[in-house]
């Protein structure tokens, strides 16, 4: 059990893909017609999807995350060698209501209970967030959605996680931010948030740069850890 306390936090940020939301439940939900390589297909995909967006980020252009999704399941069906344009449309379908990881309802409830202001912070396109959050039930318990569209370019950009102490009114110090990518923990710690690192796939810590402030397995003991104490 993770024992470490984080003081004077007034905001929780936390990322989508990964944290919230499990990427793994679109490609699982076709498992019987994918069969063996259904781990490998989510694995490439996840990647190609995170790869590109750096990749437009380096190169200065900004397409929609949804358009990215697309270009990297496409990548990653050819690397398994499927051709089947329905289990493509299928699984976008899939990846628009990924399902919500089991503790992530409780755990904002009781953050919310606890007057910590709570928000996504995702590479998302505003229309994929809002059909997730309302796939799931998580509208209620979010002071707000924001997506990267609003500053033009991909996390880790600083001007991405800029975005949230500007439409929380909240100083960067009193924010703290969740994310299962290493890489976007060591972003976020880079721009001055405090960072927690949700290591959900029991990953070797990496990006010595910057360490994130905490690292959790899930979400549970995050209302603990924030002295939250509210039903
Ligand atoms: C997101 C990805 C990076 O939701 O997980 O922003």
């Amino acid at each position: 059990m993770n024992t470490s306390h984080i003081s004077s936090v007034k905001a929780c940020v936390f990322d989508a893909y990964g944290t919230l939301l499990d990427f793994n439940s679109a490609v699982m939900s076709c498992a019987d017609e994918i069969d063996d390589d259904s781990a490998r297909l989510s694995d490439v995909w996840r990647q190609k999807q995170l790869q590109y967006t750096c990749l437009r980020n380096l190169i200065g252009e900004h397409p929609d995350f949804w358009q990215l999704t697309g270009e990297a399941l496409d990548f990653s069906l050819a690397a398994v060698e499927i051709d089947n344009p329905e289990l493509r449309e299928r699984l976008m379908a899939l990846y628009r209501e990924l399902d919500a990881f089991p503790e992530v309802s409780k755990t904002l409830r009781r953050l919310k209970g606890g007057k910590m202001l709570t928000t996504i912070l995702s590479n998302r396109a505003p229309e994929m967030l809002n059909a997730a959050v309302r796939a799931n039930n998580l509208h209620n318990l979010l002071n707000e959605v924001l997506s990267v569209e609003d500053a033009g370019v991909f996390k880790p950009d600083p001007r991405v996680y800029q975005l949230a102490v500007d439409q929380l009114d909240v100083a960067p110090e009193h924010i703290c931010f969740m994310s299962s990518n290493g890489w976007d923990t060591a972003g976020a710690a880079a721009f001055g948030l405090k960072a927690v690192w949700i290591n959900r796939y029991d990953q070797p810590e990496e990006h010595q740069l910057r360490r994130p402030y905490v690292v959790i397995d899930t979400l549970t003991s995050l209302p603990a850890m924030l002295a939250v104490y509210a039903s």
